[in-house]
């Protein structure tokens, strides 16, 4: 079978189970060979000698398993990551969390941060690349993402400027910190997700309790408790007016939600009060 003829066959296979399968049948076709796609536009006649696995992997997708886990490879903002079964696939939404961050960072010259549920270390890794002066300690609960998340952070040469803690939200972080950072669990228990996202992965990083916003109020609990200055969190695009009634019972500064780019509700910035009222009695 050739390449043209591989690709022709495993479309129809992808039809069902993914939104653009000739893609996809190119990224599977790419990685089976160990090249990138252009490859495959400019090879279309050669011989794939070895068609036996490139098949499974197709069957693996047409399950609707994730191309991510297939390929162990996932691409976000500006990097490439390792990604493993057991860990969340981080989304393209996740990428206006990281510049609602990275506008404050900037502007407050902010060099101490802490993320809660860093699974595969996404965030904090991009984070960490754009500002040469951040420290970062960042937590989950969940060992496989600590391991991925750890593997992941050394093959960018961050290991002395990231640290991980296995804790429950910042319960083991005994360092100070000007910004928390979090895209944490929000999916309310038992929503039905679809069949690539609920079968394949995992279910702590994806349901935050029964409502969903639980460890949402949590992570603004735990943020004000320590007296950290700016909290930066995604969350489910109808939260907006619960996180708005949760925060009146808090002193905050300021509060700016933000949307996608459909124009969902999709996170929101906070700044204490409390910490400012501090800051500036020590002036
Ligand atoms: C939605 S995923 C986000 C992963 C990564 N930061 C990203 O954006 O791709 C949420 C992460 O929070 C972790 N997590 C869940 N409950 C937690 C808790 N109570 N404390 C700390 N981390 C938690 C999960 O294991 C998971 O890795």
């Amino acid at each position: 079978m050739t390449i043209a003829e591989a690709l022709n066959w495993a479309i129809p296979h992808l039809q069902e189970s993914c939104d653009r399968p000739q893609f996809e049948a190119e990224l599977l076709l790419a990685h089976h060979l160990g090249r990138d796609r252009l490859y495959l536009y400019t090879h279309e006649n050669e011989t794939v000698s070895d068609i036996q696995p490139f098949q499974t992997l197709v069957a693996r997708r047409e399950a609707h398993e994730p191309y991510e886990y297939i390929t162990g490879s996932v691409s976000f903002y500006d990097i490439e990551l390792q990604i493993t079964p057991g860990v969340l696939i981080p989304r393209p939404e996740t990428e206006l969390l990281i510049d609602r961050a990275a506008g404050l960072i900037e502007e407050h010259n902010i060099a101490k941060l802490v993320e809660i549920g860093v699974g595969s270390g996404a965030i904090s890794i991009v984070l960490a690349r754009k500002f040469p002066q951040l420290k970062i300690t960042a937590t989950d609960i969940s060992d496989e993402a600590l391991r991925l998340a750890r593997q992941n952070i050394e093959r960018f040469g961050l290991s002395d400027r990231i640290t991980l803690l296995k804790s429950h939200l910042m319960d083991e972080v005994k360092t100070d910190a000007e910004m928390v950072i979090s895209n944490p669990p929000y999916i309310a228990d038992g929503f039905v997700l679809d069949k690539n996202v609920g079968q394949y992965e995992p279910h702590t990083a994806l349901f935050g309790g029964e409502k969903g916003d639980e460890l949402l109020k949590q992570i603004i609990d735990e943020t004000d408790r320590k007296e950290i200055r700016w909290l930066v969190c995604e969350m489910g695009y109808d939260q907006k007016a619960a996180i708005q009634e949760y925060l009146k019972a808090f002193g905050v500064e300021y509060v700016d939600f933000y949307q996608d780019l459909a124009g969902f509700d999709r996170g929101f910035v906070v700044e204490f009060e409390k910490w400012r009222n501090d800051y500036e009695k020590k002036l």
